[in-house]
Order: structure tokens, then sequence, then C-alpha cells
């Protein structure tokens, strides 16, 4: 286990997959019930951007750093307050003092009554995590592998919540682990929504684990793409999102913050794209 989210943390996809997030959990938050939240590769819970290894990618430059220039009074700024307030002050380069992981923005847009399970497998960003949320009785931080997680918990007593399922993709297999470990997570909960999130590096995976959703029984999900360069541009360039059981607004609410986001992040002007792609609900 090579992978250390810190060198990336607040990178053009983390400003995607957390913002798509914060937009799930306010919608969970419209019905009284409780609810819980899995999520199955936690990494650290939230990242100190004055860190050395933040400073040897600095990756949040082109992600939350740009989020400056955004109109907060527009109707994606609006969309983007919730998770912006849980970035909360930047310095003049536009750097937040701590950028939130999911786990934080979880703890931060989640009720009293709400329960949180966050695996990590990293022994220090275990450690860094286990520390962080200690003291919050909602929250159950393990040191347990996300697949294992995932068969686990599903369902979890509420009958309600969402999975996230954020994996390194640093195995060749981890899109076909993702898909049947889905699968079988879904057979045990159909009802659940599932956020699963991907690198685009060869789009034939991604195409796959939309194939393998599809061919789970998923009554609904949505599917969202966002690209800051054209297919062949250095790095990573691309990513995306499944979400299976979407909130119904989602969809909508996609189709304002995604063309504001290419705009904000797009490593040049008209370089970006993103793509929204959906069945049932
Ligand atoms: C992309 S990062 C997670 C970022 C986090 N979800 C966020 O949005 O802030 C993936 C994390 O998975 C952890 N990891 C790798 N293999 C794992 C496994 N089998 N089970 C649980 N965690 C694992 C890595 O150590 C890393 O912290």
């Amino acid at each position: 286990m090579n992978y250390a989210h810190v060198f990336h943390a607040g990178n053009f996809a983390d400003v995607f997959k957390h913002a798509l997030l914060a937009r799930i959990l306010i919608y969970l938050n419209r019905k009284d019930a409780p609810y819980r939240v899995i999520d199955t590769h936690a990494g650290e819970g939230a990242y100190d951007l004055s860190r050395e290894e933040v400073e040897r990618t600095g990756e949040w430059r082109d992600g939350i750093g740009r989020l400056a220039g955004l109109d907060r009074a527009s109707d994606a700024g609006q969309l983007l307050a919730p998770y912006l307030d849980i970035v909360g002050a930047c310095d003049d380069e536009g750097r937040p003092l701590v950028y939130p992981g999911s786990p934080v923005i979880a703890q931060k847009l989640t009720r009293k009554t709400d329960r949180l399970v966050f695996c990590e497998k990293h022994p220090a960003a275990f450690a860094a995590l286990k520390a962080r949320f200690a003291r919050d009785r909602r929250v159950k931080t393990l040191d347990l592998d996300g697949w294992t997680a995932l068969g686990a918990f599903a369902p979890p007593p509420e009958r309600r919540g969402l999975v996230l399922v954020d994996p390194p993709y640093e195995a060749r297999d981890e899109f076909s682990r993702l898909a049947k470990s889905f699968a079988a997570a879904h057979a045990k909960w159909s009802t659940g929504v599932y956020a699963l999130w991907y690198p685009v590096k060869d789009a034939r995976d991604a195409d796959g684990l939309w194939k393998a959703v599809r061919a789970s029984g998923a009554k609904s999900a949505l599917r969202l793409e966002f690209a800051v360069a054209p297919p062949g541009a250095p790095g990573l360039a691309r990513t995306g999102l499944v979400v299976v059981n979407p909130p119904f607004v989602l969809e909508a609410e996609a189709h304002v913050l995604l063309p504001a986001l290419v705009r904000l992040l797009e490593r040049e002007a008209g370089a970006g794209a993103c793509a929204i792609e959906t069945f049932g609900g």
C-alpha cells in the first residue's frame, strides 16, 4: 500500500467528489429518519495543506485553489456553499488551512442521530483518522479492509444511508473488485445510496463499471464524469462518480455544478468537459 492521499488532497478530483458528496448528504437530511454513512476507504479524514508532501505536488492549486474564482451568488455557487463552508477560510493564494476529506465532510453534514463508519487500512492514515474522530461518539473508525467492510456493513440497521467507495486504484484489478464488491453489497441492500469514485485513465474501465452497475439489478444510477483536459493529456485529467439510487435532485444539480466546475478547473479554456448519463429513476 503505497498510496497516500495527502499528496492529492484538494485536487480537482477531490473537489468534484466532495462537492457531490455534500449534495448527497444534504438530500439525505431532508428526511428525519437517521441514516448511516459508510466510507470504505476513508484516508486521514482531513489534510493540513502546509505539509511537506502537499508542497511536493501542489495539486490543490489546480483544485480547491481555483474555487476562489467562483461567484458565490450564482446557482453553482449556492450548490457548492455547504462544501465550501466546510473547507473554510483560505489564504491569499486560495489555500485552505486544512482541506477536509470525505470523513470530515460527512461528519459536518450529518445530524446527531446519524452514524458514521470510516475504514482505513494504511497504519499512519488510520492513526490520524482515529485520533481525529476519537471524541465523536457517532463515529466508528476501523482499521479494516474496505472491501470486507462493504460486504459486512450492508445493510446497516437504519436501512438508510450512503456508502462511499473511494479506493486508491493502485492495483490493476480494482475496477473489477469494485464491480464485484458493489454487486454483492447491493444484493443485500438494494435501497442504499452508493457513490463509487473512479479515475479515468482507460475509458474501457469506466464503461465496464457502468455496465456492471446496470447488470447488478440497480433500479437507478447516475454516471458523472468530469475532465480538466482532453483525452491523452498527461497525468490524471478525468474522473468519475457513479451514484446508485441517486437523490432525485442530483442529476439536475449536476447539470448546474459540473459545467461551472469545468470552467473553473480546466487546464486551459475549452480543454475541459463533463458528461452525465443515467438510467432508471
Ligand atoms: C483515495 S484515498 C481516500 C480519500 C478519502 N475517501 C477522501 O475523500 O478524503 C484511498 C484510501 O484508501 C486506503 N486504502 C487502500 N487500500 C485499502 C483497503 N483495502 N481498505 C481500506 N482502505 C484502504 C488508502 O490508504 C487511502 O487512504
